[in-house]
């Protein structure tokens, strides 16, 4: 990265000192990352917003959703930064406010809504965070899926999980025991999600139409080719990535996940890594002794992710130099109160 903005980061961080927090998500750019104080997947990135609640800004280099967890999880005094107001995310946009309370008023016509749990993953808007809070449900992330749902589970015969249908699809049937029968998906474009009354009726996990557009690249013959390319190698994949890719993959794991399962593989030992591609490339060169590749041929960085670059980064810690906020993120208090009580109860997961 260009050393002259290296320099200017450097110096606007030192500037600011104890009144900075940096974050950065897993998938954010070499020349971000090295700027952060804490990284972490977002479940790590949620819990350690709250860590520093002298910071007055939090400069989040991730995307739009991970930036309002940390304004609802920080005290009212802290600002939140996000240094690209376009870093959103594609799957968080699949599922919007309004197309849910829809869904919902479905579920009640149907005479279903009451035993059913709203889950909704990290990535989804503040404001599904708060519908699930308003209707008894939860928020879960990629490393806590399995116990969300089993929290869901012990409270209702059904769950809507929002929006990923594959995170939701791969925990129900491959750690839960459940069928693909067991699993319906609602098509919020389609009239009553384009779902019979029967079959809602007998559903057990109703799953949100929506995909994380990266993960969803990895198709079953790129494992298939990686194995035909790579003797021994171990084939390891994100749960957003479809339930054909999970099945022949031999590991599955949250980013957390994969970053320990590499840590600790032997010397030596091949691996494909079937996530975002900055974790992979970060990943391959902080253990050279094993060899690790990314699970396709072709490039697919998550293209939201990276539009928080080094000029973006020193930008927005600039601007605070000189007594400017930009780009602060704000979720509003009534939002706030019911989003926090669904993101609580996902921190108060065993
Ligand atoms: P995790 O950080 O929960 O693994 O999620 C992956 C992801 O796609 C973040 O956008
Ligand atoms: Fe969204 Fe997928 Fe990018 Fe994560 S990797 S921010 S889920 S598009």
């Amino acid at each position: 990265s260009d050393p002259g903005l290296v320099e200017r980061a450097r110096k606007a961080k030192a500037a600011l000192g104890d009144r900075l927090f940096v974050l950065g998500h897993h998938y954010q750019r070499d020349e971000v990352i090295q700027f952060a104080d804490v990284t972490g997947d977002s479940f790590k990135l949620a819990r350690q917003a709250a860590a520093r609640p002298e910071a007055e800004f939090i400069v989040f280099c991730g995307v739009h959703f991970m930036a309002e967890s940390a304004d609802i999880l920080t005290s009212g005094d802290q600002k939140v930064i996000l240094p690209d107001l376009a870093a959103g995310c594609s799957m968080a946009d699949m599922a919007t406010f309004d197309q849910v309370e829809e869904c919902w008023e479905a579920l009640e016509d149907a005479g279903l809504a009451e035993q059913v749990i709203p889950v909704t993953y990290m990535n989804s808007s503040a404001d599904i965070k708060a519908f699930c809070g308003r209707n008894g449900g939860a928020v879960c992330t990629s490393s806590n899926a399995r116990r969300a749902l089993d929290w869901a589970f012990e409270r209702g015969g059904k769950v809507l999980f929002l929006p990923d249908q594959h995170l939701g699809r791969n925990t129900a049937v491959l750690e839960m025991g459940m069928s693909l029968d067991d699993c319906v998906v609602w098509n919020p474009h389609r009239p009553n999600g384009g779902l019979t009354p029967e079959e809602l009726e007998r559903a057990r996990m109703i799953l949100w139409r929506g995909h994380c557009s990266v993960h969803g690249r990895f198709t079953a013959e790129s494992v298939d080719d990686v194995r035909s390319r790579v003797p021994g190698v171990n084939v390891l994949v994100h749960p957003e990535c479809r339930h054909e890719v999970v099945l022949k993959a031999d590991h599955v794991g949250s980013t957390e996940h994969i970053i320990k399962t590499l840590e600790s593989a032997p010397a030596g030992s091949s691996w494909a890594v079937g996530t975002e591609l900055n974790l992979v490339k970060r990943l391959a060169q902080t253990f050279p002794d094993k060899e690790i590749s990314f699970l396709d041929r072709t490039v697919c960085y998550c293209s939201t992710m990276n539009r928080i670059d080094l000029p973006h980064l020193v930008w927005a810690l600039e601007s605070l130099v000189i007594g400017e906020v930009v780009n602060q993120i704000t979720v509003d208090e009534d939002t706030t109160h019911w989003a926090k009580v669904a993101l609580d109860r996902m921190l108060a997961l065993p």
